[in-house]
This record gives structure tokens, sequence and C-alpha cells, in this order.
């Protein structure tokens, strides 16, 4: 008996430690920038999350819609959902599948944490959230709804993902059957310098092929700021 109560103690204390900053680094919400947040998200978080809202597909840590998803539903709201972030990116727990992927500890701070905070807080875990509509036609909305831009820069959908290469150096000139061949099979020909397997290799079957061309089509049209596509 005593010693059980040695034990639940330090534990409640912990808790209330963990509540305790979870509240007091929610309080910089009043100036946070959930849309810049969006855009911080996508480039830092996006790669190993995934999160609807931000067409991000990562794996490697757990899908935050679904991680939030029973939170909201118990009436949690997006002040305290912006704490459990805040709180996870300062003082990330280990992974406990697999430590040798942890989430890494600061990844962002001040007004970043703030602003990418305040958009999850905002968005996971909300049913049916979708990116927001984006300008530039269909294959620009599949860009922007699979998370391309979690892991490349494409200045003409305002992505700045540094994790696969630079589309607007490395796409004009290519022809549409090469470029389509790079979607659907990102291993067939990995390119210098990149690792395989990071691409996910599931857009074949999760885009139509409608889809994959609208995409071909806008990426040769606007990479480098749309020289591209005078090769084949
Ligand atoms: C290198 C991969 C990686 C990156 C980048 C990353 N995370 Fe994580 N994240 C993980 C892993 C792995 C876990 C699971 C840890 C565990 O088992 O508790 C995790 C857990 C979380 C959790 C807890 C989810 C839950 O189930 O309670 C949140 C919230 C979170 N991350 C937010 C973020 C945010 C915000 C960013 C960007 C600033 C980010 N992560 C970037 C890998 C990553
Ligand atoms: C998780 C990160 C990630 C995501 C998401 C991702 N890619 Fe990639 N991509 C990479 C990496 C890394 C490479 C380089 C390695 C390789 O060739 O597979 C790459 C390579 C490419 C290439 C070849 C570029 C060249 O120079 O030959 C194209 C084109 C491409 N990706 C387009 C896309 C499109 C379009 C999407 C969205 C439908 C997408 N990628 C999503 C990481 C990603």
């Amino acid at each position: 008996m005593a010693r059980a109560s040695k034990l639940i103690i330090p534990l409640l204390a912990l808790l209330a430690l963990a509540a305790l900053v979870a509240v007091a680094s929610g309080c910089g919400t009043t100036n946070a920038d959930p849309q810049r947040g969006r855009v911080l998200f996508v480039q830092r978080c996006g790669e190993c999350h995934t999160l609807a809202q931000a067409g991000s597909t990562g794996a490697v840590g757990p899908n935050l819609d679904h991680a939030f998803a029973a939170a909201r539903e118990e009436g949690n709201d997006s002040d305290t959902i912006e704490g459990v972030v805040k709180a996870q990116v300062e003082y990330p727990r280990e992974n406990n599948g697999n430590p040798a992927v942890s989430m890494p500890a600061h990844l962002v701070s001040g007004q970043d944490l703030d602003d990418v905070a305040a958009y999850v807080g905002e968005w996971a875990g909300v049913p049916g959230a979708a990116p927001p509509k984006v300008p530039g036609g269909p294959g620009a909305q599949v860009f922007a709804s699979n998370g391309c831009g979690t892991c490349h820069t494409l200045a003409a959908a305002e992505a700045g993902g540094v994790t696969g290469p630079n589309l607007d150096e490395h796409l004009p000139g290519e022809s549409q059957a090469a470029v389509e061949e790079m979607i659907k099979d990102p291993n067939a020909e990995i390119v210098k310098g990149y690792p395989p397997n990071v691409m996910p290799q599931t857009y074949e079957q999760m885009l139509s092929q409608k889809e994959i061309e609208d995409l071909v089509k806008y990426l040769l049209e606007n990479a480098g700021g749309g020289s591209g596509g005078s090769k084949g």
C-alpha cells in the first residue's frame, strides 16, 4: 500500500506539471498566425506526419488527425490541442515503436512554434478537413492536396520543401513521360544525392490517371517559371 502510493504521487506530480506546461505555453496564442503556421508545418512536420488540412502524408510519426480526433470529439478545444503540440515540440516523447526515429526536439521555437501550434490546434482532427482550394487549375490542386510541397520546392505553388529535389531546378527540359514515371515509380531512377524510399511509392495507387496527367501538365507548365516540357 505505502509502496504503491510512493509511485503514484510522483506520477501525479508529473501529470500536473505536463498540464501546467501545456497551459502556460497555450498563453502565447494572441498573436499566433495559423496561416504562417501551415507553411511551417508543411516544411518541418509534414514529412513525418499526416494532417489532412496540410495535405501532408508523412508516416514516420502518428497521423495527427487520428491523434486528436477523439480529444476534439470529447470537447477539447483548439487551445488544449495547441498546448499538447507545444509540449511535444519542446519535450518530444521517445517513439516507443522505434527510438531511432523519435521526433527531434525544438524543430521550431518562438514565434514559429506559436504559429505551428496554433495551426495544428485549429485543424488536427477536424472532420472533413481538406487543403484550401488553390488557384492554378486541377493539377495545382493535386500538387497541393498530396503533400508534394512538403518535400519539394515549387515557386508557383508557394511550396518550399527541401527533403526532395527543387522542382524549379530539376524539371525544366524533362518530357511528360519522364515526369509521369518519376511520380509513379520514384525508385526507378533515384535523383543523385537523395535517398530512395523517401518519396512515397503510393501515388500511382492514390491518384487517378487523370489526376497524374493534370499534375504533370501543371509541373511542366510551371516549374522554373514555365520553361519545362521542351525536351522529348
Ligand atoms: C523526423 C520525424 C518527425 C518530424 C519532422 C516531426 N515529428 Fe512529430 N512525432 C514524430 C514521432 C516519431 C512521434 C511519436 C512519438 C511517440 O511515440 O510518442 C511524434 C509525435 C508527435 C505528436 C504527438 C502525437 C500524439 O499521438 O500525441 C505531435 C503533436 C507532433 N509529433 C507534432 C509535430 C510537429 C508540430 C512537428 C513539426 C514542428 C513535428 N511533429 C515534426 C516524428 C516527427
Ligand atoms: C516525403 C517526401 C516527398 C514527397 C511527399 C514527394 N516527394 Fe518527390 N521526391 C522526393 C525525394 C527524396 C526525391 C529524390 C529521390 C528520388 O528520385 O526518388 C523525389 C523525386 C521527385 C521527382 C524527380 C525529380 C528529378 O529531379 O528527377 C519528381 C518529379 C517528384 N519527386 C515529384 C513529386 C510530386 C509531384 C509529389 C506529390 C504528388 C512528390 N514528389 C511528393 C521526396 C518526396
